[in-house]
Parts: structure tokens; C-alpha cells; sequence
């Protein structure tokens, strides 16, 4: 069905636009949102090197409960304000860790990761979801790589629950 090509070597920010024209495209005139997760964590797993986790985390009644994933399988429930994932949907504010080991309550689904980005996912105000981004290298994730997800999970965030 869609065929994204994705050249290796590009610029954050030109992978960052064709990433989040490419989520336009395959979230557009779909309205279920777990449809949509799954294939939003599929194509940031093409797109982005060096993950070994991308994937959702519900909220449903006060908790996060997994969704739709690349990666290994993850720990299914965290409770709102634990773990990097838990901090993001509780205060509604992204979560950019360099070294997993040094975050106070970190939950090592995976004991390969290093470093983390979760980005909240609202809709009207509210806290529907988190995107969880994982990787094996420590500081995988920067400023750039940040602005790049929260601009993607804005333009998409509608289409998402
Ligand atoms: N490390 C996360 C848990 C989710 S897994 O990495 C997929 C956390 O501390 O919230």
C-alpha cells in the first residue's frame, strides 16, 4: 500500500518534514485512533535509526496501558507519574533522558535502552497518550530529534484517539 522511500543520511529537519508528510498521508480520513498508532510507530521505526522501542502508551483510567509498538514486548500497565512515560503523561511535558540509569524511577522494559524521548499526546487539553521513543545508545536524542517528534505528534495528535 504505501511505499515511503527513505534515504539514508538526511538532515534532521528534512527527516523530520518527510516524516511527518508521511503521517499525514497514512493517518489522513482514518478515524480510529489504534490503526493510526500502529502504523505512526511502524514508519517512525523505518525512519528513525538506532531505536529498539517505538511505540504508544494509552491513558485509560489513570494509567497507561501499552498500544501499538515496534520492539521488543514491554511492560503492559504503569501508573500515572512513574517511570519516564508515567512523568510525561503526568505533566504534560516532554521527557528528553540521556542516560535511563541516572532517571529516578526509570522502568527498564528493555534492559538495551540507554536513552529515552517521550512525548505527550493531547487532545483538548488532555493527556490521551504518550509516544514513547527507546534507544540502545546513550544521548541518542537531541534537541532536534525532540522538536522533529513534538512537531509530528501536534500534526497528527487529532487522528490518534
Ligand atoms: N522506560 C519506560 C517504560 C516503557 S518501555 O521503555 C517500553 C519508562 O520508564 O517509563
Amino acid at each position: 500500500m504505501h511505499d515511503f522511500s527513505i534515504p539514508s543520511g538526511q538532515s534532521p529537519d528534512i527527516l523530520y518534514n518527510d516524516l511527518r508528510s508521511a503521517a499525514r498521508a497514512l493517518t489522513d480520513g482514518e478515524p480510529d485512533g489504534i490503526a493510526n498508532m500502529a502504523n505512526i510507530s511502524a514508519l517512525i521505526w523505518q525512519y528513525i535509526p538506532d531505536l529498539n522501542w517505538a511505540g504508544f502508551y494509552r491513558v485509560i483510567d489513570d494509567e497507561l496501558v501499552l498500544g501499538p509498538f515496534q520492539g521488543k514486548s514491554a511492560c503492559i500497565r504503569i501508573a500515572m507519574g512513574k517511570g519516564v512515560c508515567g512523568t510525561a503523561a503526568a505533566t504534560n511535558a516532554v521527557q528528553r533522558v540521556a542516560d535511563v540509569h541516572d532517571f529516578p524511577g526509570h522502568i527498564a522494559c528493555d534492559a538495551d535502552s540507554r536513552s529515552e524521548l517521550v512525548v505527550p499526546v493531547s487532545k483538548n487539553g488532555k493527556v490521551i497518550a504518550v509516544l514513547d521513543l527507546d534507544s540502545p545508545l546513550p544521548d541518542r536524542f537531541s534537541a532536534e530529534d525532540e522538536a522533529g517528534i513534538t512537531a509530528l505528534i501536534a500534526a497528527i495528535a487529532n487522528s490518534l484517539g
